[in-house]
């Protein structure tokens, strides 16, 4: 039998990125603040986390990132004006949102150097502990949210590693990092080795991982040494393969719907995707997709 893991309590979101693939939305407005219908991106990656049971929220930001810390703070005068005129609905939803005091905090990865190198500024912050990252990018939409489910299959699988992963075409593998998969336990699969954007032609398999991570405080040693993979960038995954057989390693595939927000044909598919799902706009939404020309 498995023995219980460290449970997992602090989430990184790394969102030091420059966001160039949504110039020049993006000159002055960070990409994680871009809304899904009337919410920005970086609230589900915070929500998701909420549900499944985080309690500390780290996000590694860079230039020009300050609207983030502004998003999960009081707002007294907004708050106050919609108080004063009863709009008490719209209130509730903003304080709802909040996380709790002192749960917060905000470093920056002063120069975008990578994913790895953005999680490796967290360091002191999530200290001697099982963490998760987030990338915000990549909305999932499930119940019970992707993170939770990862987590029960951490707790499953012992601890260690768990990334999540989709199958894609094998023509789109050199856009992600693939891991060689071993053995499957119904939605939990062994990871036997992980390489970064491989060409379509040397990629182990066609499970790709997508923005969702668990990882064990050992991979900061790893990180620490800033070696350069793909892209010339210090690349996370090559930080978790060096821990392939110190550390217990799987992948999950979640039951959750992705949207690549980072992508500006994945924006507006998660834009009307959850617009479809909200019983006050669906309506008029569906008239309006209906009255396009194909
Ligand atoms: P992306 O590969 O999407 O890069 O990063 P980007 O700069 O954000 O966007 P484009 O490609 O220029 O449009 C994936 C995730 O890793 C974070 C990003 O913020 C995003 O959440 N990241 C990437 C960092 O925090 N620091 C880095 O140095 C690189």
């Amino acid at each position: 039998m498995t023995s219980t893991p460290r449970p997992v309590r602090k989430a990184v979101f790394p969102v030091a990125g420059l966001g160039t693939r949504f110039l020049p939305a993006t000159k002055a407005i960070p990409k994680e603040m871009l809304p899904v219908v009337d919410k920005p991106v970086i609230q589900y990656a915070v929500e998701e986390a909420r549900e499944a049971g985080i309690e500390q929220f780290i996000f590694v930001t860079g230039r020009g990132k300050h609207v983030i810390s502004d998003h999960f703070d009081h707002a007294y005068e907004l708050e106050s004006q919609l108080e004063g005129s009863g709009k008490l609905k719209a209130l509730a939803g903003l304080l709802e949102s909040l996380p709790p005091n002192g749960s917060v905090s905000f470093t920056r990865q002063q120069r975008p150097l990578g994913l790895g190198h953005a999680v490796w500024c967290a360091r002191h912050f999530v200290s001697d502990e099982p963490f998760a990252v987030i990338l915000p990018d990549d909305l999932m939409v499930g119940t019970p949210g992707a993170l939770s489910q990862m987590i029960k299959a951490y707790n499953e699988v012992g601890g260690g590693i768990i990334v999540a992963v989709e199958e894609k075409p094998r023509e789109e593998t050199r856009r992600y990092g693939v891991v060689d998969p071993g053995k499957w336990h119904g939605n939990t699969v062994e990871v036997k080795g992980i390489v970064e954007k491989p060409a379509p032609e040397n990629a182990p398999s066609t499970l790709c991982v997508i923005g969702r991570y668990i990882l064990p405080p050992s991979i900061f040693a790893q990180l620490e040494r800033m070696e350069r993979g793909a892209g010339n960038e210090i690349q996370l995954t090559d930080g978790m393969a060096k821990l392939l057989g110190h550390e217990p390693f799987h992948a999950v595939k979640t039951e959750c719907a992705r949207y690549d927000c980072g992508d500006k044909v994945g924006f507006l598919h998660a834009n009307i995707a959850l617009g479809l799902q909200r019983p006050d706009i669906a309506p008029a939404l569906r008239k309006i997709l209906a009255s396009l020309p194909k």
